[in-house]
């Protein structure tokens, strides 16, 4: 089953919105296999954002990134990585539909609350990277009732 890794951003973590967003992606069917609330190092996310570095926003995005714990999150299900972006928004608020997270939490692309891995192959580094001791493989009393 496919996997994506989705961060709670500082700004998302200090607002309270950790329960609504864990709720938003329980309630549509996907599987928690890892959490933790951790305070990442600047080397840490500067190697999450790599592929940014020569952006001129990658040092205010670092700096946003590292002000505060964040909670990193792995979700299980079917098109994990699509349908979880599609939960979050667009990545710029102004773009993002109203019932999306940032659509419904955010205004600024600086303080926009969450992220979710573009692709598979994304998540797959994301995921080693964030957990490198692996994710809790459990068996899902309800997945009859959400796969058919
Ligand atoms: S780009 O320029 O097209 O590569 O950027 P984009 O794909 O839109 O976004 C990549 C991540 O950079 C964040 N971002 C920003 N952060 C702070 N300030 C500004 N101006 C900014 N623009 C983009 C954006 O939120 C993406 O991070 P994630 O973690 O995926 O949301």
């Amino acid at each position: 089953m496919e996997r994506t890794y989705i961060m709670i951003k500082p700004d998302g973590v200090q607002r309270g919105l950790v329960g609504e967003i864990i709720k938003r992606f329980e309630q549509k069917g996907f599987k928690l296999v890892a959490m933790k609330i951790t305070m990442p190092s600047k080397e840490h996310m500067e190697t999450h954002y790599e592929d940014l570095k020569t952006k001129k926003f990658f040092p205010g995005l670092i700096a946003y990134m590292t002000s505060g714990p964040v909670c990193a999150m792995v979700w299980e299900g079917k098109g994990a990585c699509l349908e979880g972006r599609k939960m979050l928004g667009a990545t710029m608020p102004s773009d993002s539909a109203m019932g999306t997270i940032r659509g419904d939490y955010c205004i600024e692309v600086g303080r926009n609350i969450c992220h979710g891995s573009d692709s598979v192959e994304s998540a797959n580094k994301e995921i080693a990277h964030w957990f490198p001791e692996g994710v809790c493989e459990w068996e899902s009393c309800e997945a009859s009732w959400i796969y058919e």
